[in-house]
Parts: structure tokens; C-alpha cells; sequence
């Protein structure tokens, strides 16, 4: 629109002006007596500054041409229409390839196309084949808070994917052992150790979380093929990129030998358990671990092992939707999954075998017995434990894990040992699962390098649930835990506590997360410039939470403890 105003003379504007865009564009460019009398340098300027302004006036087009068709698209569907169309449309140009269109077409033929396999693998008709079997026991919905009242104002049809998710979707699938690369490290890793990334997660503080608004999963590609095949045999619609961070798969070598690795790993990976017409329902383990162990050229799985923890006493995130809008009608629970685990039922094993006479033997001949292998006993030459591997995912994974974060006692004995101060840290849902109510926190103040330098020069860190301090507190054998656990309650408050207490349990300062982050709220436009991701420059609320930690501190020296 501006390159074709400046088409026209000042003269022409004045008398006839533009009725509409394509008026204008017939308009009659300036002629060669009014270009001479520019100088060279003045037209540079003017093409520098229209260039600019013909791009801007593209943008400006496109998206007025956008929201002009996503009026359109609301008066033909609705809110909840469009709200369905959009979870479909994910490059939001509000219309649908056949791609985005795929999941709407397997729904009404029921044909799925076959998968599409990473180029990379190569199937080997001659390989080694695995049997996984999958086991479950369904989340106890008497551990949601909402259970408490009887899930009172809770749509019948926000739970219904989760009441109806019973058993594995899949008991027992067969793999071929040479799919399983996709955890071999790459090739600058290899040391007992070391870590890398599966699955790169691709959110940061910039980029945001992926949308709420979403029922079938994005086609995987390359090495997600294998997890994405993996999780499907839980439930048909795993998003194996969660929609907030932590997101991806990393992995350790925990053990090595010439031969063979012990590979621990952990999954960030979601799964939507309501399909359309039902809003969606997001249901996010704090996370999946397991471990592999399995030949360098991958050729033999020995052992493959995925599961859910269930150490800690709720071990899950749901989020559901109960309205067509991305954010502000959503409801936020946590629960217990006893059970979700997948397991190899015995080590990789060739489909067939020759005899001495190189005749084909088919090893799962139904008539004979079936062959029995036996496989050599692995002895590592070099390793780590479980835990110092699990260790390591943790610290690629939180960088603010580069300071430990011990359970609540163990916090409280090292603090007297070392005549440090507790910080505490008291939430609802878990930090370092990917619970919503440390997201915020973990994400910015706690992976920053100064708070990082002060929380290890001078405390011991513990993060606890509300619900096992109240556990703990209601322990009458132990009097001395559940003082403490009593003395951090009555300064709790929703959703997330921060505190400082004497190695006795004396509260000396405490700050709650929502507080804290309206003291350091920053307007929208301010924040790209001066949000800080993990480290770097100092940001406000680095800075608060540094006066915080050296408050407490400070209030501590009044009990000539420091
Ligand atoms: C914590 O302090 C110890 C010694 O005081 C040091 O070796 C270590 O690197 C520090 N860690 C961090 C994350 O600053
Ligand atoms: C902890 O120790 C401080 C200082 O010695 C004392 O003032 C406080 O009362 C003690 N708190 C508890 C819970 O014993």
C-alpha cells in the first residue's frame, strides 16, 4: 500500500483520492521528468525507506487478511468449532493441508496410513527381534484434589479419558533390535558418563510453551519415531515434546565394556487423553526413566526397561481445558499412578537360525521346542552408579540442580553438621517434575549463576510437598521431623513457599512465589530485554531473590547462629 501511494504525484493525491488498493495501483507512474530532478543519493534513501515500509505494509496486509478470515471462520463455527478446527490447524493459517487434515481422515475411515520410518534406520529383515510388554495400573483418582469434593463442578466429560484409560493400549509389541539406535550416544560421546540429548527439547523462556489446543500428536521424525512407537503402547496419543520445560529425551552412559552400554534415560512426554468433541485433558507424568542395555552396533537389546517412578507420593500433572479458550478456562490437578511401565520380556533374539549346515531353523517353529539361547553374563569394564547417572540427567536437564536439593531431613542434619541455614522451598506440586507451581521459578531465579554461587557458598537446599511435610507432621514417632514439618506449614502458603530456616526449624524468612514474582513482574515490552535464561546478565528477579536469600541471612546472625 505505501509503495503505491508514492507512485503517485502529490498532485494526483490532492485531486482524485484513492477509492480503494486497486484504484491505485492503475495510477500512472511518476514520469522521467520528475525522477531527474532526484539525486542519486535521494533515490537510495527512498528505496532504503520503502523497502522497509512495502515489507510492513505485506505484514500489515497478511495479518488483516487473517483476522478477517478468523472472524470469518468464528461466524461459520463457533468458538468451540473454530476451537477444534485450530487444534488441527498447527501452522494457525487457519486452513488445513492434508497433513493437518490426516487425523480427521484416519477418524472417519478408520485407516491409519503405514508409519513412516526414520531414513536412517535400517531394517534388517535378517536382525534381531524384542518383545516389550506394557503394565499398568490406572491413576487412583481418590488422590486428585478435586476427588475431595466429589469432583464437584467437574464436567462429566473432561474425565472421561482418563476414567476410561484402564490398561495399555498395546500389552505387547515387537520391536527389532536396530530401531533401539536411536539411544546408542553420539559420536563425540562414548565415555561412562556422559550425557547428551535424545530428543532436544526446543522450549526456552523465549520461545514459550507449545498450545493447549491439541489432540493428535505431530507426526515424529528421526529418533522421536521410536519413542513416540514406545508410548503408544500406553495410550494411542502421546505428545512425546511436552508442551512446557522440562521437554525431551536425554540420555547417560552408566555403564560400558568393548562390547555393550547400560544407557539410563529420561522422557519428558505427555500424553492428551480426550478426543474431539470432548475438551482436551493433558495428562503428564513427572517423568518416564528406564534404562537399556544393548550391544555398540545395536544389533542386541539385552535389556529394556521404561517406567514411571511412583517414589514420591503424586506423581502426576494434569491440566484440562473446559472451555474453547487457550488459557483462562483450565483446571490443574495432581495425582498418583501406581503403575506405567514397559519391559522386555527377554533379551533381543534372531528370527531365525542356521544349522551346521547353513539350513534355515526357524526359531519360532510351532511345532518343536523352541530354541533356547543363552546369553554371556556382561561384565562392565567401566561404570557408574544408577544414582550418579540419574544425576547427571538432572543437571543437563536443571541447571539449577548444579546445587543439590536433599530431602527434608537429610537438608536439616547437613545444615547442623556444616552450621549452614536451611532454604527451603514448599509447593503443592513437584519442582522438578513438571508440576505448573515451580515452573516459573525453576525456570528463572533458581538456574541463575549468582543465586546458584550464594545458595552453594552458604545452604543446604531442600524442596518439599505440602503433602509429605503434612505426612511427616502427623508422624508421632518421629517428634522431632514433625515439629519441623509443623513450624514450615503455618508459614505455607498456596501455591509455593520460599524459606529460610535454622538447622532447629526456626522460620528465620520466608517469601511466597506469587508474591515474589508480582514484585518482580515486568511489562510485556520489557521482557525480552531484560529476562535472563539461566545465567548471564542479572536480572530483577535474580536480584530479589539474592536480597531474599541475604535477608535471611542476615535475620539468621540475630540467633548467633551464622
Ligand atoms: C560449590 O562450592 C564448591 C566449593 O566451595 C565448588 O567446588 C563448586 O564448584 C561450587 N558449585 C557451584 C555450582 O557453584
Ligand atoms: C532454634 O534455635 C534458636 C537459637 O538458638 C532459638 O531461638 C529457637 O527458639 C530454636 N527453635 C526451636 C524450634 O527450637
Amino acid at each position: 500500500m505505501a509503495a503505491d501511494v508514492d507512485k503517485r504525484s502529490s498532485e494526483d493525491r490532492s485531486k482524485t483520492p484513492p477509492r480503494n488498493g486497486h484504484q491505485n495501483r492503475e495510477g500512472s507512474p511518476p514520469g522521467p521528468g520528475k525522477a531527474s530532478w532526484m539525486s542519486r543519493g535521494f533515490r537510495a534513501l527512498l528505496l532504503f525507506a520503502v523497502v522497509p515500509l512495502l515489507a510492513f505494509g505485506i505484514k500489515y496486509y497478511q495479518d488483516a487478511q487473517l483476522l478477517k478470515r478468523h472472524e470469518e471462520s468464528l461466524k461459520t463455527l463457533g468458538a468451540e468449532g473454530l476451537f477444534l478446527f485450530s487444534s488441527l490447524d498447527t501452522d494457525h493459517d487457519l486452513y488445513l493441508s492434508p497433513e493437518e487434515f490426516k487425523p480427521i481422515a484416519e477418524k472417519l475411515t478408520g485407516i491409519a496410513p503405514p508409519v513412516e520410518f526414520d531414513e536412517e534406520v535400517i531394517h534388517d529383515p535378517n536382525g534381531e527381534t524384542l518383545t516389550l510388554e506394557a503394565k499398568m495400573q490406572p491413576l487412583l483418582l481418590n488422590t486428585m484434589t478435586k476427588s475431595k469434593d466429589g469432583f464437584l463442578g467437574v464436567t462429566h466429560s473432561s474425565l472421561s479419558g482418563l476414567r476410561s484409560w484402564k490398561s495399555p493400549a498395546v500389552p505387547s509389541s515387537t520391536f527389532s533390535a536396530s530401531q533401539f539406535r536411536a539411544f546408542l550416544p553420539p559420536k563425540n560421546k562414548g565415555e561412562v558418563g556422559d550425557t547428551w540429548w535424545v530428543i532436544p527439547s526446543e522450549l526456552n523462556i523465549f520461545t514459550g510453551y507449545l498450545p493447549n489446543n491439541r489432540y493428535h500428536p505431530p507426526p515424529p521424525k528421526g529418533k522421536e519415531a521410536l519413542i513416540h512407537s514406545l508410548l503408544s503402547m500406553f495410550h494411542p496419543r502421546p505428545f512425546i515434546k511436552s508442551r512446557f520445560a522440562p521437554q525431551g529425551t536425554v540420555a547417560c552412559i552408566r555403564a560400558s565394556n568393548d562390547f555393550y552400554y547400560d544407557i539410563v534415560f529420561r522422557i519428558h512426554a505427555e500424553f492428551q487423553l480426550n478426543d474431539v468433541p470432548d475438551f482436551p485433558f493433558w495428562f503428564t507424568p513427572g517423568q518416564f526413566t528406564g534404562n537399556i542395555i544393548l550391544s555398540k552396533d545395536a544389533s542386541h537389546v539385552r535389556h529394556f526397561h521404561l517406567y514411571v517412578p511412583t517414589d514420591r507420593s503424586l506423581n502426576v500433572d494434569m491440566e484440562w481445558l473446559y472451555g474453547a479458550s487457550e488459557s483462562s478456562n483450565m483446571e490443574v490437578d495432581i495425582g498418583y499412578l501406581p503403575q506405567l511401565e514397559l519391559q522386555s520380556v527377554s533379551p533381543s533374539t534372531p528370527s531365525f537360525i542356521l544349522d551346521q549346515d547353513g539350513n534355515i531353523i526357524d526359531s519360532r517353529d510351532e511345532g518343536g521346542e523352541p530354541i533356547q539361547f543363552v546369553f554371556e553374563e556382561i561384565h562392565w569394564t567401566s561404570e557408574i552408579s544408577r544414582q550418579e547417572a540419574t544425576r547427571h540427567l538432572e543437571v543437563i536437564l536443571y541447571p539449577f540442580k548444579k546445587v543439590s536439593y536433599l530431602p527434608f531431613s537429610d537438608a536439616f542434619e547437613r545444615a547442623q553438621a556444616e552450621k549452614k541455614l536451611v532454604h527451603s522451598i514448599l509447593l503443592w506440586g513437584a519442582l522438578d517434575d513438571q508440576s505448573c507451581s515451580g515452573r516459573t521459578l525453576r525456570e528463572t531465579v533458581l538456574e541463575s549463576s549468582p543465586v546458584l554461587a550464594l545458595l552453594n557458598q552458604s545452604f543446604i537446599s531442600s524442596w518439599s510437598l505440602v503433602k509429605e511435610l503434612e505426612d511427616m507432621q502427623a508422624d508421632e514417632e518421629n517428634p522431632v521431623l514433625s515439629k519441623k514439618a509443623r513450624l514450615h506449614l503455618e508459614k505455607y502458603s498456596f501455591p509455593v513457599e520460599m524459606m529460610v530456616a535454622l538447622p532447629n526449624g526456626t522460620i528465620v524468612h520466608h517469601i511466597n512465589a506469587n508474591y515474589f514474582l508480582d514484585q518482580t513482574a515486568m511489562k510485556p515490552e520489557e521482557e525480552g530485554a531484560t529476562f535472563s535464561f539461566s545465567g548471564g546478565f542479572e536480572d530483577p528477579s535474580t536480584s530479589t531473590y539474592i536480597n531474599f536469600l541475604k535477608e535471611g541471612l542476615e535475620k539468621a546472625k540475630e540467633y548467633q547462629i551464622q
